[in-house]
């Protein structure tokens, strides 16, 4: 029987001998979506099933094969101007779940794909929850994600099932899970395999209308409930977590606090209470500008997933085998992680094959960190490392549609790797250089075919940094830009698009942040404070940190090359030099400016102080370092789009975002520049370049949109 609403309808069922089959499925749209519309069609489909007495209990499956469904409609929320229609609308949607939960009949839910956000509290609302152990299937609240916070009754009904810990575990890190582990933990009932999702689901609905009723063990043994079943242990649970947020928000982010009260709101008065507090909460948090900007990256992110990389490119071409040259530490990041995501065929080269066994064992040991994590099983993990090979000669390459070079940065060694691979590879294929900072242009002037060639700028360590920088050479063909960038997406990572120019993008902005680091050193700030103001700002590490974490080699090469292509403007720090002379070269040498052991950051080492020849006394106010930090950082961001070095300002900052964390609560360089305002920025950065000299002097782009107070995005 079809469903009786009008237009084309997203709910339908039939009746198979006393049990509805209803299925949801968006028409148009590539994800299921709780709209109000989508609502109206649960409350009608509800209404008629509960009279209709042939009916005696309700299975609930998606129409799409690798969707459930995705949540609320994100973009019907962000249209809300006021808190008061934002808790309606939280209101609205706890409504509709409790005419669900109450229903006269036994709902069973089969869910296969993402079943998230309100999703996932729809089927919290169901009294039977089967899953499929089909990889696209995760379940969970990211709403923290967006800046809110699960609002059709999720921090009421996920604690009651699974406890308040495992439930905070859940809501305030905003994780999905996959099946197996969202079955450990009591959110689904049963675990079972694609082919017989739909019949467990219909026999579970079946044997419920008989009078089973599903028996459900707490998660959590002893321990759990001592923590979870009494007052006094909650108490402990939420003063944990409370402090844990506390540590790791900065106190920038709203939106997990007010989940915490949420869920103990609710635990402590009463379901019905909890709801009301819950909408009111996320009333408060849907129109808030953090909210807002995170939103703002959601789309942003997606409609980056869409996006070839070059207007009018013919489609990528689908790489299966994947050539890697050099297999140190880039090398095989790479390759481990391009097995461990797209699954491809990988082939590594080096000069001698004791480096190359050791390439494959740190692909290999990307491998066992997922098997480790349960993120793959035994068997796939056995199936992953099987495709990884490799060897001393260029054999196995001609077969491989793409092949990446991460060999010594310098580009008499690139040049010559380019050469051997064309030699090697007659037809040769894509050829990308993984490069931090020599243009691409000029490891291309010693290609046979430079249309052919193109820069993959992988950040450190592959398997964990999310950005990947594309950059085409002045003669590369259209059709290698789509099929890097294609790859690279394959690879888990977001891509943007860069400008062949010295830094890229994300290395040209990062110069004058971590130059500026040595001005304030010698004007007697300390290592702690200039990190502290990064931190306190919003990033997740300050930049002494971060020189550390790349390396004060690799940071000392990078700060010459942009010196050279950019001038004084750009002055590295001369610190850094004297730290790498003494050996110290950060985190993977266990000193640097600060010191390590045991794989931990172990406080400043003052004897940095000393090769600086530096005294911490003060220096400049905590205000003007954070100024100064920040403003030379959105300065060069502004001169890099003014020259075309991102195709976009939203290019820039999810470059920014996903390449160094800039703070997402701040939406990006480009975002923040717009909020304080071009004017605002030109008068600092004089006040700064009076003081400090030229290096803060305001670029043309920002005087530009000062003159006409314009911004960067419409
Ligand atoms: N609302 C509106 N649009 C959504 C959406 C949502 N909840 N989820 C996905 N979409 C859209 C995307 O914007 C994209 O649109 P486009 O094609 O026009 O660009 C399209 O669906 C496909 O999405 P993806 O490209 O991201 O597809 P993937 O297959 O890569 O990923 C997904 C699918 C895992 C579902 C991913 O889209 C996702 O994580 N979605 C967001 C999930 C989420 O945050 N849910 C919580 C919503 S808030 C909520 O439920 C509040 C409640 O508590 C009251």
């Amino acid at each position: 029987m079809p469903s009786p609403s009008r237009g084309a309808p997203a709910l339908t069922w039939e009746v198979q001998d006393g049990i509805a089959i209803v299925v949801l499925d968006c028409k148009d749209q590539p994800v299921n979506t709780i709209s109000r519309a989508v609502k109206d069609e649960f409350r009608a489909c509800f209404e008629t099933l509960a009279n209709d007495a042939s009916v005696q209990a309700m299975a609930f499956f998606s129409g799409k094969p690798e969707n459930f469904i995705a949540g609320a409609d994100i973009e019907e929320f962000v249209k809300l101007t006021s808190a008061a229609e934002a808790e309606r609308l939280s209101a609205d949607g706890q409504d509709m779940l409790d005419q669900v939960a109450r229903f006269p009949k036994p709902v069973a839910a089969g869910i296969q794909g993402a079943c998230l956000g309100g999703g996932f509290e729809f089927a919290l609302a169901c009294r039977y929850r089967v899953a499929s152990d089909h990889p696209k299937t995760q379940i969970g609240l990211p709403e923290i994600q967006l800046g809110i916070l699960p609002g059709a009754g999720g921090c009421q009904r996920l604690p009651r099932l699974v406890g308040a810990r495992a439930a905070l575990d859940m809501i305030l890190a905003g994780k999905a899970e996959r099946a197996e582990k969202a079955f450990r933990l009591g959110m689904v009932d049963e675990l079972v395999p694609p082919p017989i999702l739909r019949s467990i689901t219909i026999a579970a609905a079946r044997r419920m209308a008989g009078g089973w009723r599903p028996k459900r063990r707490r998660p959590g043994g002893f321990i759990g409930w001592l923590l979870d079943g009494n007052p006094l242990g909650r108490m402990l649970v939420f003063r944990a977590a409370r402090k844990q947020l506390e540590d790791k928000t900065g106190g920038h982010y709203p939106a997990p606090f007010a989940a915490l009260e949420a869920v103990e709101y609710g635990l402590r008065h009463g379901m019905l209470e909890g709801f009301k507090r819950e909408a009111q909460l996320f009333g408060q948090l849907a129109v808030t500008d953090v909210s807002r900007k995170l939103v703002q990256i959601f789309f942003a992110t997606n409609a980056l997933k869409k996006d070839r990389g070059v207007d009018g490119a013919p489609a990528p071409v689908a790489v299966q085998r994947l050539g890697i040259v050099g297999s140190g530490f880039m090398g095989s990041g790479i390759a481990g992680t391009a097995v461990a995501q797209a699954t491809v065929d990988v082939r590594m080269k080096d000069s001698e094959l004791v480096r190359v066994a050791g390439g494959l064992r740190a692909a290999r040991d990307i491998l066992d960190d997922r098997l480790k994590r349960r993120r793959i099983t035994k068997y796939e993990h056995a199936r992953l490392v099987a495709l990884l090979s490799g060897g001393a000669s260029y054999a196995g390459f001609w077969r491989a549609e793409l092949t990446i070079e991460a060999v010594f940065e310098e580009i008499a060694v690139k040049q010559q790797v380019l050469r051997e691979f064309e030699a090697a590879t007659p037809d040769g294929a894509v050829f990308a250089s993984n490069t931090s900072t020599i243009p691409i242009t000029s490891i291309a002037a010693a290609a046979r075919v430079p249309e052919r060639v193109i820069g993959m700028h992988f950040f450190s360590p592959v398997a964990k940094m999310p950005l990947l920088e594309v950059i085409p050479g002045e003669r590369t063909a259209p059709g290698v830009v789509s099929t890097a960038v294609a790859f690279g997406r394959r690879m888990g990572k977001t891509v943007i698009v860069v400008k062949d120019s010295p830094g890229f993008w994300v290395n040209r902005i990062l110069a004058p942040y971590a130059n500026e680091i040595g001005h304030l050193l010698a004007e007697g700030a300390s290592i702690e404070t200039i990190d502290g103001m990064a931190v306190r700002f919003g990033f997740p590490v300050g930049p002494v940190t971060l020189l550390d974490e790349v390396g004060l080699d690799v940071a000392e090469k990078v700060a010459h090359v942009m010196l050279a292509a950019y001038g004084d403007r750009l002055q590295p720090t001369a610190g850094v030099a004297a730290l790498v002379k003494a050996g110290r070269l950060g985190r993977k040498s266990g000193r640097g400016f600060y010191q390590y052991s045991g794989g931990k950051k172990r406080g400043v080492d003052s004897s940095a102080y000393e090769l600086l020849g530096v005294h911490p006394n003060g220096g400049p106010r905590p205000a003007e370092v954070l100024q100064r930090l920040v403003l030379g950082l959105l300065n060069e961001a502004a001169r890099a789009v003014g020259e075309g070095v991102v195709r976009s300002p939203r290019d820039g900052d999810i470059g920014a975002i996903f390449g160094f964390g800039f703070p997402p609560f701040r939406g990006g360089p480009l975002r923040h520049a717009d909020d304080l305002g071009a004017a605002r920025l030109v008068a600092d950065l004089e006040r700064l370049a009076e003081r400090l000299g030229p290096r803060f002097a305001p670029c043309e782009v920002l005087q530009d949109l000062a003159r006409r107070n314009a911004k960067f995005y419409p």
